[in-house]
Formats: C-alpha cells, structure tokens, sequence
C-alpha cells in the first residue's frame, strides 16, 4: 500500500498509533468483504447506468473487484491496521490494480450507506442460513416424536409431577417454539431487506443515481425513502438480535430439560459417548456438557441485545461511530447461534436415547391420574370441586397407608364414591390417562398424530 494518510489534504498529521488502532474496524469487519465487494459492483454498474461514469470505467472497476475478491479467498489480501477499516482497503487495493478510475467508485456514495449496505448483506444471508438450521432441527424433533406417540413421560408443573404425556407431544412443544422462531427470522428479514445505498453520508447525493438500480441488482426489496434514517437505522440488528435471543431461550430450556432427564434422579435418557464427556477425575461420571454449554452461551446473546439497545438509544441523528460497534455484537450472535443449533441438532439425533421401560416405570409410580378419578366423577354428574376433595383426600390416605390409586380394591372405591365401578382401574391407567386428553391441542394420541401430521406439512415446504 502506497498512500500513508487517510484523509484528505484538509489533514497535514497522521493518526497517533494507539489512536489508529483504537480506530480501527478491520480487526473484524473484514467478515464484511465479499459483501463490500458485491455492494461495490452494484454501486459501479449503477453509476454507468446513470451515465455518471462510462461503461468501460465501471467495467474496469468490476474486473478489479472481482480480483480482489479472488485474493481474498486465496488468502492472499490481508490489508493490516494501516487501512482501518474494510471498506478503504477495498478502495485502496482497487486503486493498485486499476489505477486512477479506482477513484472514481466511491462516487455519490459515502462509507456509512456503504457499511449500511454490506451489514444488511451479511445478515440476510446469516438469517437464511439460521432458517436451515432450524428446519433441520425441527425435523430431528419431529422423526424422534413419530416414534414415540405412545411413550408416555411424565409431565410436571412446578417440576412436580402433574398429568403424564405423550413423549411426543412434549418434542412438538420444543417443535412450535422452533416453528416461531423460524416464522419470526422470516419478517426481519424483510425489514433486514432494505437498501441504503444511495443515502449518502446522510442527506442523499447532488448525482442523479438510481438506487432502485442498485437495490435491484443486490436482491434487496426496497430501498430506505429516508436518508437519514437509512444510514442510522440499526432496528434490523436489533429484531435480530431479539429473535436470536429467543432461539437461545427455546436451546436453553431444552436443554435443562435434558440435563434433567440425564441425571439419576431422573434417568430418562443415556448420553451417547459422542455427545458426552466424563470427568479428569470421577470416573463414574458422564457429563451434558453440550446442553450445558449451550445453557451458557443463552448469556452471551442476551448481552448483545442489550448491548446494541444501549448502544442505540442516545444516538443523535445520522451516523455515529458508535454504530461501529454493532459488528462485533452481531457476529458473535450469529455464529453462537449457528453453534449451539448444529451441537443441539447432533444432540438429539445421534447423541441421547430415551430409556423407555424407566419412563414407563416412572408414569405408574405416582399420582399423576389423580384429576382422571376427579373427572371420572364429574363425568358421572359429581360437581367437580367436590370430587376434586374427595380424590384428594383418597390421595392423602393412600400415601400414608404406601399405595397408588390403582392399589384400592373396588370395594374401596365404592365406599369412596358409588359412582365407581370396575372400569376405574382402566380409567386411571397411564395409557388411558394420556389417549383420554383428547381436547384440541392436548396430548391424546389421536390429537398428537393431527400435530404431527400438520408439524411436517410445515417443515416440507
Ligand atoms: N468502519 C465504520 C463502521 O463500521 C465504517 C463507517 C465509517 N463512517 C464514518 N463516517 N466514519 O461503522
């Protein structure tokens, strides 16, 4: 690189070196450069389109930017500190290969429509790319709960168990969460989808540019009508941000879940030795370090979100280089992300084994069909509260006298009640209790092949 000083001749000094480092971008923008070079390209046909350069200009600078972007993927541009951020040593290494008409493409444009541009660039294709994921997912949630319609698991509220449910119908909660998320990444990418280029540094440019030009040719679906708003907009980093937060939610409760279910109190499923690790110095232990993990790195995408809030929310208009900040943030969103995603998907398909005879054991050892003898009642015209104490009341004698509901003889039952008869004992079994919630959304079996049914409806499209 020839030229030392960044600036205009309006600057006599250059920058103190602590101060250029302190400046400097391209420590990490450099992500950025495939999309600098392709919003540069559009920008350069642009500009021949409205006749504000020749078509041979523009020519020259596209071959010019294509080598660059060839160098860079044969790791052989490597711009240092000097060139502070991605889009001077765009400029300046363009400038090397085609001489002075490099000058020319920074023409009607400034670097902040310019960074604008390739941020929007980057998480459009980020989104789509977390979109995948999801689906992939999604579909290992989705081949675990066909096989396990009928595997009962108990179902807890307060972690206290409540009602059990289809093993299924507890993977296709975690499959609506997945399904939300992957709708939700789908509207910010249409906001994401947005073209600044074109606003300018702030107020637009005195060259008679088409920017519907521009957006066109880089895929976007509109442009900003609001110059200042285009170059200081961040909303879309933030609904990001937002979104992959929530996708972090859904991770980490799953994966408490499992670090349950691994646990010997629970002993619902077995770590594969793929997905688990032991200990340096316990050798009986095996360790959910995947879910765990992913527990964690929830954190980290919160704080960016908060960050970028904070960092947003005292800005004066247009731009700041505050705005520099929001790279950093988003990056490491994105790839936390798309890790813990690909360790969850793997986690699930290959990594865990549902322990069924412990799960069916652990659906008949306790009084989880307690509401079923209340409903049993209220179905046969006991006002439900009233049978809702009566139960409690047989539940309170049977733990002292060591029993489950299904112990009491009939005789029991009658003395109870007279509107028992013999078909309690099948009215209070698991499997009953669990094909007998048959209500819209519930874990009935039948209810839980409708959900399947429409579950993969969603993900083949
Ligand atoms: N590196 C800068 C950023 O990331 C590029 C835009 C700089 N614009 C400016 N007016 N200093 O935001």
């Amino acid at each position: 690189m020839t030229e030392k000083k960044t600036w205009s001749d309006r600057f006599e000094g250059t920058l103190h070196p602590a101060i250029a480092r302190f400046n400097a971008s391209i420590g990490f923008d450099l992500e950025l450069i495939e999309y600098d070079i392709t919003g540069s390209i559009a920008h350069a046909k642009m500009l021949a389109h409205t006749g504000i350069i020749e078509q041979s200009e523009a020519g020259q600078l596209v071959a010019g930017l294509e080598q660059i972007c060839q160098e860079y993927r044969e790791g052989k541009f490597n711009p240092g500190i000097e060139q502070e951020d991605v889009h001077f040593a765009v400029e300046r290494r363009l400038i090397e290969i085609v001489g002075d008409v490099g000058k020319k493409l920074h023409t009607a444009r400034s670097r902040n429509d310019q960074v604008g541009t390739d941020i929007r660039l980057y998480l459009r294709d980020r989104i789509d790319e977390i979109r995948h994921r999801l689906r992939q997912f999604q579909r290992v949630l989705l081949r675990h709960a066909e096989a396990r319609v009928e595997t009962l698991i108990p179902g807890y509220t307060h972690l206290q168990r409540a009602q059990p449910i289809s093993l299924a119908h507890h993977l296709l909660a975690y499959f609506q969460m997945a399904q939300r998320d992957w709708e939700r990444l789908g509207e910010i990418r249409s906001r994401t989808n947005i073209s600044p280029l074109g606003c300018g540094a702030l107020a637009g440019t005195t060259f008679p540019i088409d920017r519907q030009y521009s957006a066109n040719l880089l895929g976007f679906e509109g442009v900003y009508s609001n110059s200042l708003d285009g170059v200081s907009d961040r909303d879309f980093a933030i609904e990001f941000l937002g979104a992959a937060s929530l996708i972090m939610v859904h991770l980490s409760r799953l994966s408490e879940e499992i670090i349950l279910w691994a646990s010997q109190e629970f002993n619902f499923v077995t770590l594969k030795d793929s997905c688990a690790t032991g200990s340096s110095i316990m050798p009986q232990k095996k360790n959910p370090d995947v879910p765990e993990l992913v527990r964690g790195k929830s954190g980290r995408v919160f704080g960016h979100l908060q960050g970028m809030l904070v960092l947003m929310k005292g800005l004066p208009l247009a731009y700041n280089k505050d705005l520099q900040e929001d790279k950093e943030a988003l990056f490491d969103a994105v790839k936390t992300v798309q890790a813990c995603l690909e360790a969850m998907t793997i986690l699930l398909d290959e990594g865990l084994e549902f322990r069924d005879e412990r799960l069916a054991e652990a659906v008949s050892e306790d009084f989880s069909n307690a509401t079923d003898v209340a409903d049993y009642l209220a179905a046969r015209g006991v006002p439900f509260r009233e049978a809702y104490n009566l139960v409690g009341k047989v539940v309170k004698t049977s733990l002292v006298a060591g029993k489950l509901l299904k112990d009491l003889t009939l005789e029991e039952w009658k003395q109870l009640h007279p509107a028992f008869e013999a078909d309690i004992y099948e009215a209070i079994a698991p499997k009953q209790v669990v094909a007998a919630r048959n209500s819209y959304g519930g874990t009935g079996f039948e209810q839980v092949r409708q959900a399947l049914a429409k579950a993969k409806s969603l993900v083949e499209n």
